[in-house]
């Protein structure tokens, strides 16, 4: 199977899945537990079992298909991205690490080779978080991090919580333990994924070999004040919400700035309830979204928060609640799978780099516990979140081919 096959099984099932999305002409909309998400996982099952995987859909949504190796009980090598996107997000963020894993799966069956171990792809679901502002929700199920009441406490902005958007999905939450696997029966975990920023495209690089992931932190601020009229409520009568949560706000960014090392603080979405031109808010909520290598940096800029809303709201007599969302440390990734990827693109003759990344990933949740590696591919112009995101998929059958090569090492011991 040469290089161009592989391409061109790529972009065929990419092309496919772009239809999979609730807002066609612009971008991929492929929410958790949606009719698009049902979708999507129907073609990767179909995918998977004409590649001769054993299918199955575990009680988190994850869609899983194997490669039965000689012993089904060793810990087997498992290769994967998440299937859901961000709302107007790209056609290649996380679903093109599936087929990638797919593909994989393909070349090792056409190769011949007799596993020793299971090989296992997997498409993961809701790792963005962008529904109940959370995130990795399948491959933390999958190291048994999510339970019942995890999904019940997490809703949409209409409400609907994970527990109820997982019964109208057809799944059953209260068997969410269910999607949890064994400790130890994971042996190595491997993810291709676009960089989603601008170093491998300004470059001219065709690989990302990535070294690390950010920690993350985020939090649903909500300020409480009380709705008065704009007119005639003197300045210091009033419990302006917008006032103080903006005086907070507006640091934010520049508390990220300072620590100069990367680090990224994001506010990224503020709603104003009633919402009127002429009504002192009476309650603001804001998300908070802090990011980096560093765990103090995120946890610094966690307290000065809290210490800035103290303040803000205690001046005007409010009331305000921080709502933690997702915690999830910086994790550094395998070196000796980055030893093995690198020696394969010396010897295939691709130019790669060594890079962390400032994205969050399935691989984050998965390498806290488990020898993990990823691989990037260039994000023309580093765009991604958005309708433009581009690869072209000669790079991804390149990721695969050397993610094929890693899994083989692995797969024959
Ligand atoms: C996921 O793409 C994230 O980094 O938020
Ligand atoms: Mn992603
Ligand atoms: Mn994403």
């Amino acid at each position: 199977m040469g290089i161009e096959d592989v391409t061109g099984r790529i972009a065929r099932d990419l092309e496919h899945l772009k239809q999979y999305t609730a807002t066609p002409g612009n971008g991929c909309t492929r929410l958790p537990f949606t009719k698009e998400a049902r979708d999507a996982v129907n073609y990767l099952k179909e995918l998977m079992t004409e590649a001769g995987l054993e299918v199955t859909e575990d009680a988190a949504g994850n869609v899983i298909g194997t490669l039965k190796g000689e012993d089904p009980d060793a810990p087997c090598v498992m290769m994967g991205s998440h299937y859901d996107s961000v709302v107007n997000g790209g056609d290649y963020d996380g679903i093109a690490g599936v087929i990638c894993a797919i593909e994989v799966a393909r070349l090792l069956k056409e190769e011949g080779i007799t596993p020793k171990r299971n090989f296992v792809a997997v498409g993961f679901c809701d790792e963005e978080g962008m529904r109940f502002g959370t995130g990795y929700f399948g491959s933390g199920a999958m190291l048994g991090h999510r339970d019942v009441e995890y999904t019940k406490n997490f809703a949409d902005t209409d409400g609907i919580t994970i527990y109820e958007a997982m019964k109208g999905y057809g799944l059953d939450p209260e068997k969410i333990g269910e999607a949890a696997w064994k400790e130890g029966s994971i042996g190595h975990f491997l993810e291709a994924h676009i960089e989603q920023g601008p170093v491998l495209d300004a470059e001219g690089t065709e690989l990302g070999l990535v070294e690390g992931i950010v920690g993350i932190q985020r939090y649903m601020v909500t300020v409480h004040g009380r709705a008065d009229h704009a007119g005639t409520t003197p300045m210091d009568m009033r419990m302006d919400a917008v006032d103080a949560a903006t005086k907070v706000i507006s640091k934010i960014a520049d508390w990220a700035r300072e620590k100069a090392d990367g680090t990224v603080s994001t506010v990224g979405y503020i709603n104003t309830v009633p919402g009127g031109m002429n009504i002192v808010a009476e309650k603001v909520e804001f998300t908070v979204d802090i990011r980096s290598m560093n765990n103090d940096n995120i946890n610094d800029i966690t307290n000065r928060i809290r210490k800035a809303l103290d303040k803000e709201v205690a001046e005007f007599g409010g009331s305000y609640e921080m709502d933690n969302k997702l915690t999830i440390t910086p994790v550094h990734l395998s070196e000796e799978m980055l030893d093995i990827m690198e020696e394969d693109c010396k010897a295939k003759g691709y130019s790669y780099r060594r890079m962390p990344s400032g994205a969050g990933h399935d691989s984050l949740e998965i390498g806290q516990s488990i020898p993990t590696v990823m691989i990037f591919t260039p994000s023309k112009d580093g765009r991604s979140h958005c309708p433009v995101e581009f690869t072209k998929y000669s790079e991804f059958a390149k990721a695969a081919t050397i993610m094929k090569d890693l899994a083989k090492r692995y797969l024959e011991k």
